[in-house]
């Protein structure tokens, strides 16, 4: 057994029908977890069916109920669940001087609100079990370090959600729950498969990842499993970039 090995450990992924929470679902299993798989998306399901994870809650985790239903799902695969991955997210980029009320809220609701109900409830569920070496792993964003326009609300929950990440290490830390988070440069998804099939678009963020390429949903989920294992015992409080350096780049360099 490594220590990045996770048999026996029950993992809820959120997000997990699709893109990067896919990933994490699917490379957790490879590591021996059972994996909660969680979505808005029916497509979760065929997960379960398809054997790549243990168990599926397709719901939509702003609601209190699918955040009760994710940690019963891992009780009843003989939880508490001791990891927790957020990943879930939909969105549209919209202009800070156009955006609804709405559609702010949205946003701040599923990024950084909803994170936040869901990692208490973790933490609560963990409470009346075993005494826990957990972990918890939000899925942040370069956006929480820089602007772009469209993305007021996006930047400024997930900027929120790495605030959060630092709240919980130093509130859960001493009961054994590590928080950390990863942030993932541009990673070719369906969702913004507009971005990457854009030959001007894509060409332009090729030019601002100093490895020259995207990076893969399978790369980032590595990252999480290293900081949902016992390998980065001593890792909380963390964001980790997994963008290819493109978080290291001043714009200066694109113009050398
Ligand atoms: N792809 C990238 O380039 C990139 C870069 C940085 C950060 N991220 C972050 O990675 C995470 C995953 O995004 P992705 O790019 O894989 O997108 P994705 O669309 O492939 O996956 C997001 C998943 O979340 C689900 N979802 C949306 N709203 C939900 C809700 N209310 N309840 C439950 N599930 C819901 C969707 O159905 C989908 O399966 C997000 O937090 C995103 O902000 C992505």
């Amino acid at each position: 057994m490594t220590s990045t090995d996770l048999t026996d450990r029950i993992a809820v992924v959120t997000g997990a029908a699709h893109g990067i929470g896919a990933a994490v679902a699917a490379e957790l299993t490879a590591r021996g977890a059972k994996v909660v798989a969680v979505d808005l998306a029916p497509a979760v399901r065929a997960h379960r069916e398809q054997g790549r994870v243990s168990a599926a809650v397709c719901g939509d985790v702003t609601d209190p109920a699918t955040v009760r239903a994710a940690l019963a799902a891992a009780e009843a695969l003989g939880g508490p669940a001791t990891v927790l991955v957020q990943a879930a997210y939909a969105g549209t980029p919209e202009p800070l001087d156009g955006q609804s009320e709405e559609s702010w809220d949205r946003t701040v609701e599923l990024v950084l609100s909803a994170a936040r109900r869901f990692d208490r409830a973790f933490v609560q569920a963990l409470a009346t079990g075993r005494p826990p070496a957990a972990a918890i792993v939000h899925i942040a964003s370069p956006h929480a370090f820089g602007a772009v326009p469209g993305f007021a609300a996006y930047a400024a929950a997930k900027a929120g959600l790495l605030a959060l990440t630092r709240a919980a290490a130093v509130e859960w830390g001493p009961r054994g729950v590590r928080c950390n988070a990863v942030a993932p440069g541009f990673i070719p998804v369906e969702r913004n498969r507009h971005v990457w099939t854009d030959p001007a678009l894509g060409e332009a963020m090729l030019r601002a990842s100093p490895l020259g390429r995207f990076g893969t949903a399978a790369e980032v989920a590595r990252a999480v499993a290293f900081l949902a294992s016992p390998e980065s015992s001593f890792v909380n409080g963390a964001c980790l970039p997994v963008d290819g350096g493109m978080t290291a780049l001043l714009p200066e360099a694109l113009l050398r």
